[in-house]
């Protein structure tokens, strides 16, 4: 396996960001926090300090022990999505190459239902994993998620699907051990855009009348990724001065199929499409049927833009049939996950938010970036 060629170098910007995004309420959830604290340590110091003497103890006893004899458990909201395969898969080959036992690494389907992936927590709880890492299937169920496994005192790694700023709040407020790994969508949704402003308005306005016209293909309308590609792929137009018009909205679940009949009514309901944005490459591989089945061109008379850089949307840059897409880094986003764990399996904390950049992609380099993935 080749190396990423991504350098991260603007991932604290990229948190700084995120956090100033989340200011006042975030602000306000810390004092009160910082109250009851105050209080919880008057009322009870005694009872700390022996709390305190005996996670010392708890965390002596984890550094001293070896990851191979360490249980993790991993919770995917859905198998059969492209990208969280990618991710599961790295993530399952890198623990293995850190020193866990492959027997002792459980990675569980939630099948997109948060019912079925509550009970597979409580399965891991109830079975003793030592720390868990897990991909909501809502990302609105994690307080619940994280009450359950605090509550087991088992440490917890969130990754892909971002739980809100007040519950980030609360996991630094109570110094639990809790993080969460994944990168910030509005970069994304930034760089499909900024792949049509790149190309001009003279190219892009086949109609010549002045403004973009385009249609939308969406993920899961619940999940921030989906939210912020949808409003800061068009924003980036928008921020460069071009007029848009949008023709259709669609949400399409990240799926290719679903996405492939959306975008076939959009194109003959709106033959003057001239940008199809889709939230991810599995959209975007779905759109680019609906697109030859309706006789269009990419490149000459359309252009289609997705996020992620599956090995097939690559292809499809390379060869002209995608404008472009964006790297999202399953790499390094799963090494931190599993780096996370690691660190408190090994008694030390971790940023609660671990941030990864994202790569645009365009023909220009998509060779380079299918090499660094395969
Ligand atoms: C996104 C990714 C999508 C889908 C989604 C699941 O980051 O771009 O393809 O995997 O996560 O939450």
């Amino acid at each position: 396996m080749k190396k990423k060629v991504v350098s991260l170098l603007t991932v604290a910007a990229l948190s700084m960001s995120m956090l100033a995004g989340c200011g006042n309420k975030a602000a306000d959830t810390a004092k009160d926090a910082a109250e009851t604290a105050e209080s919880a340590v008057e009322e009870g110091a005694e009872a700390v300090a022996d709390a305190v003497e005996e996670t010392g103890t708890e965390v002596a006893n984890a550094v001293s022990g070896d990851l191979a004899d360490k249980k993790v458990g991993v919770c995917i909201y859905q198998f059969s999505d492209n990208f969280m395969t990618l991710f599961r898969n790295e993530l399952q080959n890198y623990l293995v190459a850190q020193g866990f036992n492959a027997d002792n690494i459980t990675i569980v389907d939630g099948a997109n239902d948060q019912a079925t992936q509550t009970n597979q927590i409580q399965n891991f709880i109830t079975s003793g994993v030592d720390v868990l890492i897990i991909n909501p299937v809502n990302s609105s169920s994690a307080a619940t998620i994280t009450d359950l496994v605090v509550g087991a005192n088992i440490p917890l790694v969130y990754i892909n699907r971002e739980p809100d700023a007040d519950e980030e709040q609360r996991w630094e407020d109570n110094g639990w051990n809790v993080c969460y790994v994944g990168c910030d969508a509005r970069q994304s949704g930034t760089y499909q855009g900024e792949i049509i402003v790149d190309l001009g308005l003279d190219t892009v306005d086949l109609n010549k009348d002045g403004k973009i016209q385009y249609i939308m293909i969406e993920g899961d309308p619940e999940n921030v990724d989906a939210q912020y590609r949808t409003e800061f792929s068009v924003k980036a137009l928008e921020d460069a001065g071009l007029e848009v018009e949008c023709l259709d909205d669609e949400v399409g679940n990240w799926d290719q199929a679903t996405a492939q009949q959306l975008v076939a009514n959009a194109l003959s309901a709106h033959p003057e499409t001239e940008v199809v944005f889709c939230n991810n490459d599995a959209m975007a591989l779905g759109a680019l049927q609906s697109i030859q089945a309706a006789n269009r061109t990419v490149g000459t008379d359309i252009y289609l833009v997705g996020v992620d850089a599956l090995s097939e949307a690559l292809e499809d840059v390379i060869a002209g049939t995608m404008t472009g897409t964006v790297f999202n880094d399953h790499f390094s986003q799963s090494h931190s996950a599993a780096d996370a764990a690691i660190n408190f399996l090994n008694g030390q904390t971790n940023d609660r938010y671990i941030g990864c950049d994202y790569v645009k992609v365009t023909a220009d380099n998509a060779q380079e970036i299918l090499d660094s993935v395969k």
